[in-house]
């Protein structure tokens, strides 16, 4: 059953340090807002609009917070349609100030770079502030290989929990670049941090010998044209990494396709590894909440 939004409830924390999710229209249970997500990246509010809707609703509650965005710790509102072209942004209020320009957030006492503009991603996917959350609060005394790290936040955040190594990887050069640099923003206890911008398939020997891993962490897309899509390659590249990882290593294996619930990492583990154990998934922030709870963001915590 879908339900009415209370709109006005979503700015009640507000003046807020750390990034977030603020309204994930998204997940399907608010009836004319399933196109328009909204995300604070202090002092920025992000109104994201994936296709093309009635406005008529999301303007007049724009015009009712304009008054008061500056108690609300707010410099600019931006929205960004995700249907047009371009990925076009609106400045509702504020100026261009913080537009395709670097700027510092934070979360949970940690700092990251992003960057709003003609970009779809940031720089932080807020969705995973659960993930990284875990990861920092289990990654103490473990070596880490954190796999498909885009800009190394799970990484960074396994650094600041004290792992004693973590290795991250991705094929964008960009992505690790801004990793190194959002590990730099950090103290950190862990000082062996490893960055390789390259295709994971082509490192698997050089990984398996930086091996023996006891946290595995592997958030891919689930399609990306010939670099990886779940159903042809998540169960070959596991299976091409056992030998990397320690008897009693941990997964952390996330999935981000609505068609493929659960059950496709279940059936995934069960082969790679017959006799793991499906330990939790990790939840998602409560914003998050999934009309399909099967087709929202998994994190799923299994145990070799
Ligand atoms: C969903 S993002 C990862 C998000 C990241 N874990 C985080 O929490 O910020 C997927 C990443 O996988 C990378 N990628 C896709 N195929 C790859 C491959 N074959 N080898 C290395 N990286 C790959 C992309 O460059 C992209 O940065």
């Amino acid at each position: 059953m879908k339900k009415t939004l209370k709109i006005d409830s979503l700015l009640q924390n507000l003046p807020c340090d750390d990034a977030q999710r603020l309204f994930h229209g998204r997940g399907g249970l608010y009836e004319g807002w399933e196109q328009v997500n909204i995300e604070l990246y202090p002092p920025v509010l992000w109104v994201i609009i994936y296709q093309k809707v009635d406005e008529t609703h999301l303007q007049q509650w724009l015009e009712g917070v304009k008054p008061h965005y500056k108690e609300l710790g707010l410099e600019a509102i931006y929205i960004q349609r995700r249907y047009e072209q371009g990925n076009p942004v609106e400045i509702i209020i504020g100026t261009d100030a913080y537009l395709d320009t670097d700027f510092k957030v934070t979360e949970a006492g940690l700092s990251y770079w992003v960057n709003l503009g003609r970009n779809q991603n940031s720089g932080l996917f807020l969705d995973m502030s659960n993930g990284r959350q875990w990861v920092r609060e289990h990654a103490k005394d473990k070596s880490v290989l954190n796999l498909f790290s885009y800009t190394c936040s799970l990484g960074v955040a396994c650094a600041a929990g004290g792992a004693n190594s973590v290795v991250n990887i991705d094929m964008a050069k960009g992505a690790i670049k801004r990793g190194q640099q959002n590990l730099a923003l950090n103290e950190v206890a862990c000082q062996r941090n490893t960055f390789i911008a390259q295709d994971i398939f082509k490192m698997i020997k050089k990984l398996t010998q930086k091996g023996p891993f006891d946290l595995l962490i592997a958030d891919p897309p689930s399609f990306q044209s010939k670099a990886f899509d779940v159903r042809r390659d998540y169960e070959k590249l596991l299976t091409k990494l056992k030998p990397a990882l320690a008897e009693n290593a941990q997964l952390v294996l996330c999935l981000n396709s609505p068609a493929l619930g659960e059950s496709f990492l279940h059936e995934l583990v069960e082969t790679v590894f017959p006799d793991a154990a499906f330990v939790k998934r990790i939840e998602n922030p409560a914003v998050l909440a999934d009309i399909n709870e099967d087709a929202s963001l998994k994190v799923m915590l299994y145990q070799l």
